[in-house]
């Protein structure tokens, strides 16, 4: 065969996989609610609240950012600590904090820029969600590659090069940006993310109704629980934690973590080591158990009821038990404060 001919053939292959993938979209596609706009903010906020959340939690937290700031405007006059607040909950809060920052570079540059390029370079902003907002909002011809993504072209194409390397992230996008039908990328980059959420799922995926099951390299090969492939990298660092909740006349002392750790700018009870010798409390809670992405922490939790507030190092500040619900707080310590008699 010529190179004309095989060239071509691969272009017929290439267009009936993305034709199939986008009738299976209209046919099976979720009605997720940003999909209704062209509003590039709300959008981007959609896209920065899925990073790390499932579609079903994102959703509730989407209409309430809306609701309390309905444009990039409101969002960036906003003080961080209620920007926080909101997300409570959400977790990853640097998320929030970048959300924050990214929507002040947008007023400071005048309006939500429309270009990959400029959208790339808001804060919190990486590869995926620049195309998925460049597509979605403009639709502009970029590839949107998130993990969906990546399995459905690693199982289908029978690509075996690990996602999270350098190379990974390179081919594959070139593999969905070959596959992007030109003028189609927001209807392409749906429904390639949903064939991965629905069909092509991570565990028993739903072979036996798949519309591209004929030309499927994984399943013809047996490979289907094996690809995508994903190196092994750092182990997960564990962390030992201990705090102390110290009531004294209806208040308690909490400070805002520092920068350069976990849960910047969100607040926490006394670390147990900070309390001054003699105070002894009464354990609440032993080794609770919390997964961050690169660590897991385990907790302990103390408590103790004075009547002389003690000293404690600087940064502790003293507040009203009953204001606490006005600072933002992890997870962990969310729980752990619930344990408090
Ligand atoms: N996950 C990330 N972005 C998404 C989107 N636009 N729709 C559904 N799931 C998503």
């Amino acid at each position: 065969m010529s190179f004309l001919a095989v060239s071509g053939y691969i272009c017929t292959v290439i267009h009936d996989y993305t034709q199939s993938l986008m009738s299976w979209y209209r046919a099976y596609g979720r009605d997720l609610p940003w999909r209704g706009t062209r509003d590039a903010y709300a959008i981007w906020l959609s896209e920065i609240i899925l990073q790390q959340t499932r579609v079903q939690q994102g959703e509730a937290y989407w209409h309430r950012f809306l609701e309390r700031f309905p444009t990039v405007e409101a969002l960036a006059a906003a003080s961080e600590d209620e920007v926080l607040r909101l997300w409570q909950g959400l977790g990853y809060y640097s998320r929030a904090r970048n959300l924050h920052a990214a929507a002040k570079q947008v007023v400071a540059a005048g309006g939500f820029p429309k270009t990959l390029e400029g959208i790339r370079a808001l804060k919190g902003v990486g590869d995926y969600t620049a195309a998925a907002v460049a597509s979605f909002a403009f639709d502009v011809d970029a590839a949107a590659v998130d993990g969906n993504v990546y399995r459905v072209l690693a199982r289908h194409f029978g690509v075996e090069t690990p996602i999270n390397t350098t190379e990974g992230k390179r081919e594959f996008t070139a593999l969905a940006t070959a596959l992007l039908p030109s003028g189609q990328a927001a209807a392409f980059n749906q429904a390639m993310m949903d064939f991965g959420a629905v069909q092509c799922t991570p565990q028993r995926p739903s072979c036996l109704t798949c519309p591209v099951a004929e030309t499927c390299v994984a399943l013809r090969t047996g490979r289907v629980d094996d690809l995508p492939v994903k190196l092994r990298k750092t182990k997960v660092q564990e962390r030992r934690l201990a705090y102390i909740y110290i009531r004294c006349k209806h208040e308690t002392a909490i400070r805002r973590r520092p920068a350069g750790d976990i849960w910047q700018g969100l607040w926490e009870p006394v670390e147990l080591s900070v309390l001054p010798t003699g105070l002894h409390g009464q354990l609440l809670a032993k080794d609770v158990k919390h997964v961050l992405t690169h660590r897991i922490l385990y907790a302990d939790f103390y408590f103790l009821e004075v009547t002389e507030k003690p000293s404690l190092s600087e940064g502790y500040i003293w507040v009203r038990e009953s204001d606490l619900d006005d600072y933002a707080k992890p997870r962990l310590i969310e729980r752990l404060l619930a344990l408090v008699p």
